[in-house]
């Protein structure tokens, strides 16, 4: 049975309120759900608060029926919750890195196949939408590869390397435009006193996806090039109002300017969790999809010398 409040609002659990957590609530919100959120410190119930949450929790175990939880912490905090609300039998939207290990994800998605969803925004994007369409149509021919660019100065998130913290994005991005994420082959990683700021990654062959992630990397980049037999389609920022498509073999072609919707991929998803709790279809992505994309991470930090 759903979980309805007093005004038959869905009820919804979020764990989790901080720098992240606190935009979850926000959108939850604006889709008219009674969010119920854990929060232990004082700075994580003043942003509960402050953002209209339906009641604030200390823990997991405290929240009442839901009728599915959101889960935006640290990610090495994730297992250990995803364990714990598993017994509800709700769905649970988990916020990524999935885990940040593949035994563990994977340990958790035979625990609940149907139930248990990763949180890959980028897979909501209009821009990434919109390649994705181009490369199904066949379009501009079959797609060739995929080269995706995520580069920043250091990082808020002290409990994950580069790698986790920025390279399942776009191994979501290439799910989502080419069908599946293609075998890492190839890492390289940009070591600084012995820390990985960056990655270069080489993914496939046909199609093939070349990733550039950095903390180190004085300016913030977003791309998302999808280079096809017949030309090639790029969104060049996160917040662009269009994707730019060239054909090939035009004498210095003016790309055409094919506009995006400017909705947030944030409230996309989770727009898709709470209809999917609602009697939906499921949301993207599927359990089994988050551990293909922790494998994929995991084997990309292995090629690059820095371990599992
Ligand atoms: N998709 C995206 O674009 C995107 C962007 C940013 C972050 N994220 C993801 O969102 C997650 C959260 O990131 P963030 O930046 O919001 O982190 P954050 O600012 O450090 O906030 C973490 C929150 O988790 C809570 N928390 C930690 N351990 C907990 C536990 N065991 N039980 C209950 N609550 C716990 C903290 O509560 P207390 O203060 O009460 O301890 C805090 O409210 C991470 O997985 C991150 O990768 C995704």
């Amino acid at each position: 049975m759903m979980a309805r409040g007093m005004e038959g609002a869905l009820e919804v659990g979020l764990v989790g309120c901080g720098n992240w957590g606190r935009h979850i609530l926000r959108d939850l919100v604006a889709l008219g759900c009674r969010a119920i959120v854990v929060a232990r410190s004082p700075e994580s119930r003043a942003r509960a608060g402050d953002g209209g949450a339906a009641a604030v929790v200390e823990s997991v175990a405290d929240l009442p029926v839901v009728a599915g939880v959101v889960v935006a912490t640290p990610s090495a905090t994730h297992a250990g919750l995803i364990e714990a609300l598993l017994g509800r039998n709700v769905p649970v939207f988990v916020e990524k890195p999935f885990t940040n290990d593949a035994e563990t994800a994977a340990r958790l998605v035979a625990a609940a196949p149907e139930r248990l969803f990763v949180m890959d925004k980028w897979r909501y994007h209009p821009g990434v939408e919109a390649l994705r369409d181009i490369a199904r149509s066949g379009e501009l021919g079959p797609p060739a590869g995929l080269r995706t660019t995520r580069v920043q100065w250091t990082s808020s998130h002290a409990d994950t390397d580069v790698a986790w913290h920025l390279a399942p994005h776009d191994l979501a991005i290439a799910l989502e435009v080419l069908g599946a994420i293609p075998e890492p082959r190839a890492a390289h990683a940009h070591v600084v006193d012995g820390e990985a700021v960056g990655i270069m990654g080489l993914l496939g062959g046909d199609p093939w996806h070349v990733l550039e992630i950095s903390h180190g990397y004085v300016a913030h980049r977003r791309e998302v090039r999808l280079v096809c037999r017949d030309g090639s389609a790029v969104l060049r920022d996160a917040y662009a109002d269009h994707i730019e498509v060239a054909r090939a073999g035009s004498p210095q072609p003016e790309p055409e300017r094919r506009p995006i919707s400017g909705e947030m991929p944030l409230l996309l998803e989770l727009r898709a969790f709470v209809e999917h709790l609602q009697g939906g279809p499921p949301p993207r992505s599927s359990a089994a999809e988050g551990l293909a994309n922790v494998r994929a991470v995991a084997e990309l930090r292995r090629l690059a010398g820095l371990g599992a």
